[in-house]
């Protein structure tokens, strides 16, 4: 009995010992990665790329990691193929367009022959521009900035699938369907009902309207709140005069759906254009029911960036009235 028990023993001492000994002779050799830059400054719709250099490369995994809410979130993971030391184009994904600074490095993890590594930590500054394209959903139009050419058409138009009053209820496409999920989910959140009062408007219809309101109102009133022909965002196609059902689209803003909306139309590529307080910027009076399409990332860059008009996500400054005629 004695003598099994010192058998054990014995044993357990050559498999610790031989564990120490498979370790000494495991020292993965330093990994590095060079030439990722730690500042980034950059324009929305170009690539950003940065070309490094990774050694040892052969086989291993180099993960691009976004810095989200204090955690580390890989955003893309690529395969090094070739060679000791390989260079890699590193290209950023388009989530870094969506906010106005993000946090990024590199990842490569360990394998059985190399220690792993991570990089310094590049900060992105990112800047959107103003198009004059009347067909981008990045197109500025203010009262400084008419439609080029100023009786510009959208080449497609369609009746979004909601409750609409008017004729004038169709919208370029990719904003009829992203009005159509806005509607859906305002209606899942607050039981209520969003209703589509105006969407495209052409050339012509805007100059009769804004004659009308200038009759009505004089042109010192009615310029807070209507557009000369050539510089409605209606006349795009990619804005919307939305209100709930039963409530004058003048009255929205009092509503709780109108909270709603202005918290959640960016997830839809929604901007509520004519916010409280931007009169000086925006040069409309505050306007909670006129949404404009920008596209999700572009609405989500003002949305987490607590960037309250498109005058200031571009830079082009204030718009507050008509340069003299
Ligand atoms: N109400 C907005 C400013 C327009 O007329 O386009
Ligand atoms: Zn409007």
């Amino acid at each position: 009995m004695r003598r099994v028990l010192a058998a054990t023993a014995v044993s357990a001492v050559i498999i610790i010992s031989g564990a120490v000994i498979a370790q000494a002779s495991h020292v993965p050799p330093p990994t590095s990665v060079t030439s990722w830059r730690e500042h980034d400054r950059q324009s929305a719709g170009t690539t950003l790329i940065d070309v490094v250099t990774v050694t040892p490369a052969l086989g291993r995994a180099v993960e691009l990691q976004e810095r989200v809410d204090g955690r580390w979130v890989t955003r893309a993971t690529m395969r090094l193929a070739h060679g000791y030391t390989a260079q890699l184009d590193v290209r950023l994904t388009h989530q870094w367009t969506t906010r106005p600074v993000t946090w990024w490095r590199l990842h490569v993890p360990a394998t059985e022959t190399a220690a792993a590594v991570t990089s310094a930590v590049k900060r992105v500054e990112v800047s959107w521009e103003a198009s004059d394209d009347p067909a981008s959903f990045q197109v500025l139009v203010n009262k400084e900035r008419p439609l080029d050419p100023v009786d510009w058409a959208p080449s497609a138009l369609l009746r979004p699938d909601v409750a609409a009053v008017g004729r004038h209820d169709q919208l370029r496409p990719v904003a009829a369907r992203a009005l159509e999920r806005l509607t859906a989910r305002a209606h899942d959140a607050t039981g209520e009902q969003l209703v589509l009062v105006s969407g495209y408007r052409p050339y012509g219809y805007q100059h009769e309207l804004h004659a009308r309101y200038l009759h009505e109102h004089g042109a010192a009133e009615a310029e807070t709140f209507s557009a000369r022909a050539g510089h409605s965002e209606h006349q795009t196609g990619l804005a919307a005069d939305v209100t709930q059902a039963g409530v004058p689209f003048t009255d929205f803003g009092t509503t709780s759906l109108a909270r709603w909306v202005a918290g959640h139309a960016w997830e839809h590529g929604f901007v509520v254009r004519y916010p409280e307080g931007a009169e000086r910027l925006t040069g409309y009076a505050a306007e909670p029911w006129h949404l404009r399409y920008v596209g999700k990332d572009l609405a989500a860059y003002l949305h987490r960036g607590g960037v309250a008009t498109l005058e200031e996500a571009f830079g082009t400054g204030p718009a507050p009235d008509y340069a003299p005629r």
